[in-house]
C-alpha cells in the first residue's frame, strides 16, 4: 500500500496537520528524526490510515507518484537541508511543499532550484495555529498552478470552511504563497497591538476591572468586530492564574517577542514603496516592549499623570468600539494595498478578493469584516484602496471621530497609541490632496540640487537658493 501524503516535521504543527490529512479519508504517512514523535502520531493516529518512520528512504518509498510531501519544519537553514536530502530520493514530477513561514525569497529561490531538477516547490502559508493544523486551518499556496492542482483536493479537504467555501485557494505565482502569508501576519501584528492599545484604554481612561474588560471584548465580538482575535482577547481577560489568587493577564510579563513575519512584511513594504504605518508601529511596539529595563528608569525619572477616569465611561467606550472598527479596516487596508503593489513588482499574480475569501476562516485574522472586504473587491478588483469602497467609506468617515476623541484622551493621559494613532494619520494623510512635502522637495533641493517638479508647469527645475 501507498500513502496519498506525506509529512516531514512531525512537531505539533506536522502532527495535527497530518491527522487532519488522515481524517478526510486520505492515507498519510510521517516523517520526523525523532522517534518519540513518530511514536505520538502513532498513537494519536490509532485508527486511521497513518503511520510513520525515523528513516526518509522508507518515507519516500511509501509515497504514491507524484509523491506530495509536505514540510513542517523550522524555517530557514533546516528546510534547506531536509530539501538537500530528499532530493537524493525524490524523482520528476514529485512535489515539495513548505508549509512553514519561510521568507518569501528562500522560496523563490527554491522554487528556481527546484524546478531545473524537475521537481515542483510549492510554498504555502499555512495560518490558524495548533488547533487549526488539527481541525481546519487556512492555506494559502503558491506556486505553479499544474502541480499545485495535484494536491489541491487534500488541501481543500483539510482546510477550514466558511459555509461550502474552503479557506484555500492557489495565490499565485513563484513565492506568492509564502508572501500573502507574510502580509496576513503583518496584518495580524497589526490587529493585535490596536487590542492591546484598547485594553490600555479601558483599564486607564474607562477605570475597568479584568472582568468588564472581558464584558467589553465579549461585547464587540458580538457585533460588526466579530473576529478570532476578539474573541481570544476576551477570553484571555477571564483566565485565571494557576500560580496566584490573581488574574493571569496581571502576572504576564509585557516584553513581546517576535519570530520575524511582521517585521519582513514592513522591511519589504519598505523596499517597494507601500505605506503601512500601522504594520510598522505594531513591529516599533514589540521593540519598545522589550526595552523593559530602560522603560522601567525612565518611567521611574518622569512625572506619572494624575489617574482620571472618563466622566461618560459607556461613552467613551462607545466611541473606542468605533475607533477599534475604523483601526481594524485601515490595517486591513494597508496589508491589501501592499499585496496590491507586490502582485506588479514581484509579478506574483494575486487576487485580492481570493486572498479576503480564504482569510475569512480558519487563519488568525479571520473577522465578520473579511467578508466585507472580499465583496469590496468583488465589486471593484481594482480598488485603489480599501478605505474608497462604497461598502466601508460611510463607516469611516463616521468612526474617524471618535478615533479622535480616543487619542484626545490618551494624550492627555500619557498613554502611548502608537499604533490606533497610525491608523488615523495614515487616512488622514490620504485623504488629503495637497502634503506640505512641498517643503521636503525644496530641502532637497536647497542642499542637494535633487530638483523638483512645480504644480503649474510640467518639467523638472533647480532653483539656486
Ligand atoms: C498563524 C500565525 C503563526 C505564528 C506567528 C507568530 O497564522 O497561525 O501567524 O504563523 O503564531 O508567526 O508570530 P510571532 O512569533 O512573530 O508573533
Amino acid at each position: 500500500m501507498k500513502y496519498n501524503f506525506g509529512m516531514i516535521g512531525l512537531g505539533v504543527m506536522g502532527r495535527n496537520f497530518l491527522l487532519n490529512v488522515a481524517d478526510n479519508n486520505y492515507k498519510a504517512y510521517g516523517l520526523d528524526t525523532d522517534a518519540e514523535k513518530v511514536a505520538a502520531l502513532k498513537e494519536e493516529g490509532q485508527g486511521r490510515e497513518v503511520d510513520g518512520t525515523t528513516d526518509m528512504a522508507t518515507f519516500v518509498e511509501n509515497l504514491e507518484t507524484p509523491r506530495k510531501i509536505m514540510l513542517l519544519v523550522p524555517a530557514g537553514k533546516v528546510v534547506d537541508i531536509v530539501i538537500h536530502d530528499l532530493l537524493k530520493y525524490v524523482e520528476e514530477g514529485d512535489l515539495i511543499i513548505d508549509g512553514g513561514n519561510s521568507h518569501y525569497n528562500d522560496t523563490t529561490r527554491r522554487v528556481q532550484e527546484l524546478e531545473s531538477k524537475g521537481i515542483h516547490f510549492i510554498g504555502v502559508g499555512v495560518s490558524g495555529g495548533a488547533k487549526g493544523a488539527r481541525f481546519g486551518p487556512s492555506i494559502m499556496p503558491g506556486g505553479n498552478a499544474e502541480a499545485y492542482a495535484k494536491v489541491a483536493p487534500i488541501f481543500e479537504a483539510v482546510s477550514a470552511k466558511v459555509g461550502e467555501d474552503p479557506c484555500v485557494a492557489h495565490m499565485g505565482k513563484g513565492a506568492a504563497g509564502h508572501y500573502v502569508k507574510m502580509v496576513h501576519n503583518g496584518i495580524e501584528y497589526g490587529l493585535m497591538q490596536l487590542l492591546a492599545e484598547a485594553y490600555d484604554l479601558l483599564k486607564q481612561v474607562g477605570g475597568l476591572n479584568n472582568q468588564e474588560i472581558h464584558a467589553v471584548f465579549s461585547e464587540w465580538n458580538a457585533g460588526r468586530l466579530r473576529s478570532f482575535l476578539v474573541e481570544i482577547t476576551a477570553a484571555i481577560f477571564a483566565q485565571r492564574d494557576d500560580l496566584t489568587e490573581g488574574d493571569l493577564i496581571d502576572n504576564i510579563l509585557d516584553k513581546a517577542k517576535q519570530k520575524g513575519t511582521g517585521k519582513w512584511t514592513s522591511q519589504n513594504a519598505m523596499d517597494i514603496g507601500i505605506p503601512i504605518p500601522t504594520i510598522d508601529s505594531a513591529v516599533t511596539m514589540r521593540g519598545l516592549s522589550a526595552l523593559k529595563q530602560e522603560r522601567l528608569a525612565a518611567d521611574a525619572m518622569h512625572p506619572s499623570p494624575l489617574v482620571d477616569y472618563a466622566e461618560d465611561k459607556a461613552a467613551f467606550i462607545a466611541h473606542l468600539e468605533e475607533a477599534t472598527y475604523f483601526a481594524f479596516v485601515v490595517t486591513y487596508a494597508q496589508g491589501l494595498a501592499l499585496l496590491a503593489d507586490a502582485s506588479t513588482e514581484m509579478n506574483l499574480d494575486l487576487n485580492l478578493e481570493t486572498t479576503a475569501k480564504i482569510w475569512r476562516g480558519g487563519c488568525i485574522i479571520r473577522a465578520d469584516l473579511l467578508e466585507i472586504i472580499r465583496r469590496a473587491y468583488t465589486s471593484n478588483p481594482d480598488l485603489a484602496n480599501l478605505m474608497l469602497a462604497a461598502e466601508l467609506r460611510q463607516d469611516l468617515a463616521k468612526a474617524q471621530n471618535s478615533m479622535r476623541e480616543v487619542l484626545k484622551a490618551a494624550i492627555d493621559r500619557h498613554i502611548p497609541l502608537l499604533t490606533m494613532g497610525s491608523t488615523l494619520h495614515y487616512y488622514d494623510a490620504y485623504h488629503t490632496g495637497r502634503l506640505p512635502l512641498n517643503l521636503v522637495q525644496a530641502q532637497r533641493d536647497y542642499f542637494g540640487s535633487h530638483t523638483y517638479e512645480r504644480v503649474d508647469q510640467d518639467g523638472v527645475f533647480h532653483t539656486e537658493w
